[in-house]
């Protein structure tokens, strides 16, 4: 029987990826037609990175080459080969093709025999891998473009001189993907706080400076997306939650705050600030977003200013500080990061910052899935009251 040209493909507009699973062999016999689907199917899914995936690839011919070659012209730099077989890897090697595209390997296997759990997050479990590296490995469910997507966001961020650490290959560990990464440091930020708090001001200090750090970073909207989509999509998930009338008021919000390309880290909170040698570096970058900083500070105020009155034990647990520790630090964030402005202009920031985590804590059935129900009705009648009637005041009027 003869063997698929293209065993199939995967479209996440959302990530703007189109990626495509290719046959046994591409050469003189079915190169023409590989290309032709290619192009259609490119029609049909336009947009974004297309990712060739060759796990299955054995043979690839010349004819087969110039196909992915006149691709590279008409996508730019769009193109991305991954699961390559050494054999295949040789052939763009020897032929000078692999200029033309990010090549990478097929995803090496790894196993976690002896390995100690270091940490446990929403996503998954991290392990320690050996001395210098570690790997988070995704819930078996996990899409390999939502992992693909953390590690090339944590790697860009490096590249910008963010202080985060290396992220090395996606691997497959059992029938779950991982990403192996540095190892940066043992404590968290919220250990610290708690084990010395003695200089908790300090500390403080360099948390709010690495917040500014960040987001004085322009960052390119193919590589880290835009938040406001992300705000979009949660709000379009929210239709059966929200009247008609609501989600029109909870998009004028989103659609009122101006438009900005420099990076946000999405889900800055003292766990996923790791010490090391002194100095704060940022790890979970799977939310690296661009936008306005706006998004920063609502996502880090649902949980230390909102969720901390909601539900004070929950929010102790999600950010890893006992709750006079969680509010102090806000506190400190709001007058290092607006230092320079009078104690009543603070207040007021901080006030507007508290109607826009709302928006965050309104959209929980998208953000928070794993939310218990009852945290999740207080959640969506807390944005009912509070939000929702001051929405057209909010979304007038920013700086
Ligand atoms: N590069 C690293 N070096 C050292 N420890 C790490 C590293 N990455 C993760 N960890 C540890 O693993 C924990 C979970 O990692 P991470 O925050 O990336 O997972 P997550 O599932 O995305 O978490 P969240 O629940 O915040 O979404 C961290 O709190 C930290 O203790
Ligand atoms: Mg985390």
């Amino acid at each position: 029987m003869e063997k698929p040209l293209i065993i199939n493909h995967i479209y996440d507009k959302h990530a703007g990826i189109l990626r495509i699973r290719t046959g046994e062999r591409i050469d003189s016999g079915n190169a023409v037609s590989f290309g032709q689907v290619v192009t259609t199917l490119r029609q049909t899914c336009p947009g974004g990175r297309i990712i060739f995936d060759l796990e299955d690839l054995k043979y690839l011919s010349s004819m087969g080459l110039r196909v992915f070659l006149k691709l590279s012209k008409t996508e730019k730099n769009r193109i991305s080969v991954v699961n390559v077989s050494p054999e295949v890897e040789d052939i763009f090697r020897m032929t000078g093709f692999d200029t033309f595209f990010d090549l990478s390997r097929k995803m090496r296997r790894v196993s976690l025999d002896g390995c100690a759990i270091i940490g446990r997050g929403a996503n998954g479990m991290v392990y320690r891998l050996n001395p210098d590296t570690i790997i988070k490995v995704f819930r078996p469910d996990a899409d390999f473009s939502v992992v693909e997507r953390e590690r090339e966001k944590a790697r860009a961020a490096l590249l910008k001189g963010l202080p985060t650490a290396i992220s090395y290959d996606v691997v497959q560990v059992g029938d779950s993907y991982g990403i192996v990464f540095e190892m940066i440091g043992s404590k968290s930020l919220a250990d610290v706080l708690k084990e010395d708090e003695a200089h908790f001001d300090r500390y403080a200090k360099a948390y709010s400076a690495l917040y500014k750090e960040i987001h004085s970073t322009e960052g390119d909207v193919e590589t880290f997306g835009r938040e406001k989509d992300i705000y979009e999509e949660a709000i379009e998930y929210c239709s059966d939650v929200y009247t008609p009338q609501e989600l029109e008021k909870l998009r004028l919000l989103v659609r009122n705050i101006p438009e900005r390309t420099t990076l946000i880290h999405g889900d800055f909170h003292p766990k996923n600030i790791m010490l090391i040698d002194g100095e704060l570096a940022l790890i979970d970058m799977g939310d690296v977003s661009t936008g306005h900083p706006v998004f920063d500070f609502l996502a880090t105020a649902a949980t230390q200013v909102n969720l901390l009155k909601l539900d004070p034990a929950f929010a102790e647990q999600f950010t890893g500080m006992p709750a006079p520790m969680i509010s102090r630090l806000w506190k400190s964030l709001m007058e290092d990061y607006f230092a320079g402005k009078s104690t009543d202009e603070i207040r007021q920031i901080d006030h507007r910052i508290a109607g826009f985590s709302k928006l965050k804590v309104a959209l929980a059935p998208y953000f928070a899935r794993d939310l218990n129900e009852a945290v999740l009705h207080a959640s969506i009648q807390d944005a009912r009251t509070n939000l929702l009637p001051i929405i057209d005041e909010l979304a007038r009027g920013f700086e």
